[in-house]
C-alpha cells in the first residue's frame, strides 16, 4: 500500500462500508515524544480517567513504531491499573508490527477516525495526526472523533516537534473544544511565539493579525520579553511571571503555577478559537 506524504481530503467523515476514514500518512514518531501531554492526562486530567465506567483509552496514529503507545500505557497505568490503551493506525503494517507489543490491557487495531473499538473511550490522544491533513476537515474529524467519547471523556489534538520540546494540544470534551494548552523545554526557545509553527491544523494558519491565536501569541511575547528581570532566577520563574501576566491582562488561564513551573500554560478555547 502505497505512504503518502500528506493525507488528501477526507471526503465523508463518517465510516463507509467498513473503511477506514482518514488516510495512511507518514509515521514519523520517537519515543518520549509525548511526555509532556501524557504528564498532563496524568496529573490534572487524571480524574477522568480514575472516574471513568470503562477506562479505555485510544491512542490513535501511533506511527510506524508502537513505542509512544506503550509509554502512553505505562504512563496511565499508573493513574488506573485496569485501564486499557487501544492502538489505533490506519496503516494495517504498522498494526502487524505493533501486535507483537500486545499484553493485558495493551492492543493495536486498524482503523482510523471512527475509532473502531467496541466503547466508548475516556481518552483519545491523536498527536501529529491531524496536521497531515487539510484545515477544512478538522472540524469534521473533531466531531467524528467528539461522538465517540464517553460521557466526561477527552480527545487530544496536539502537535510536537521530533523530541518534544515544543508541543501544543486542543483538549475537546464529547460536545465542544476546551482549551489549548503549550507546554515547552526551557531553553528551547527565544521567544514563546516559537511554538506557533508547532500549532494544531486548526490554527496554524491561524497566526495572522486579526485572529485571536494572534494576539495570544504577541501577549506571550511581550509578557516574556517584561518578564526578563526574573530570568536571574531561572526561567521558571520567568514563565511563570509571564502567565501571571496574561492572567492580570484578563486572558482566561485555565491553570495555575504548579502547571505553569513546568513550562506549561492551558487557555480557554473562546480565547484563541479561529474567527
Ligand atoms: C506522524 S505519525 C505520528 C505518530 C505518533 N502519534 C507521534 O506523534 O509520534 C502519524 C500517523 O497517523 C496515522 N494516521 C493518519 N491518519 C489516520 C487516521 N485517520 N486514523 C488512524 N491513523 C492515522 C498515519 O498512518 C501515521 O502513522
Amino acid at each position: 500500500m502505497a505512504v503518502v506524504q500528506k493525507a488528501e481530503r477526507v471526503g465523508s467523515p463518517r465510516s463507509r462500508g467498513g473503511k477506514p476514514v482518514g488516510n495512511i500518512t507518514r509515521g514519523t514518531t520517537n519515543p518520549n515524544r509525548m511526555r509532556r501531554l501524557d504528564r498532563w492526562l496524568a496529573g490534572p486530567q487524571a480524574w477522568r480517567l480514575r472516574a471513568a465506567v470503562d477506562p479505555l483509552v485510544v491512542d490513535l496514529g501511533y506511527g510506524a513504531s508502537p513505542t509512544t503507545a506503550v509509554e502512553l500505557f505505562e504512563r496511565l497505568r499508573a493513574v488506573r491499573p485496569d485501564v486499557r490503551v487501544c492502538g489505533i493506525e490506519i496503516e494495517p503494517e504498522r498494526v502487524r508490527t505493533a501486535k507483537a507489543l500486545e499484553r493485558p490491557g495493551l492492543s493495536f487495531h486498524v482503523g482510523g477516525f471512527e475509532v473502531p473499538v467496541p466503547g466508548n473511550p475516556v481518552l483519545v490522544r491523536a498527536f501529529n495526526v491531524l496536521r497531515q491533513y487539510e484545515e477544512a476537515d478538522v472540524a469534521g474529524i473533531w466531531r467524528l472523533v467528539q461522538s465517540r467519547l464517553a460521557p466526561g471523556g477527552l480527545f487530544i489534538d496536539g502537535t510536537c516537534d521530533e523530541i518534544g520540546r515544543r508541543v501544543t494540544w486542543v483538549a475537546l470534551d464529547p460536545e465542544r473544544p476546551l482549551s489549548l494548552s503549550f507546554s515547552v523545554r526551557f531553553g528551547s526557545f527565544e521567544l514563546p511565539s516559537e511554538v506557533a509553527e508547532r500549532l494544531p491544523k486548526a490554527l496554524i494558519h491561524r497566526n495572522v493579525p486579526g485572529e485571536p491565536i494572534h494576539a495570544f501569541l504577541q501577549a506571550m511575547d511581550k509578557a516574556w520579553l517584561e518578564a526578563a528581570p526574573l530570568a536571574s532566577f531561572g526561567n521558571r520563574q520567568r514563565w511563570t511571571g509571564m502567565c501571571r501576566s496574561l492572567h492580570d491582562a484578563g486572558w482566561p488561564l485555565q491553570d495555575g503555577p504548579a502547571r505553569w513551573r513546568l513550562g506549561e500554560v492551558t487557555v480557554a478555547w473562546e480565547a484563541v478559537a479561529p474567527h
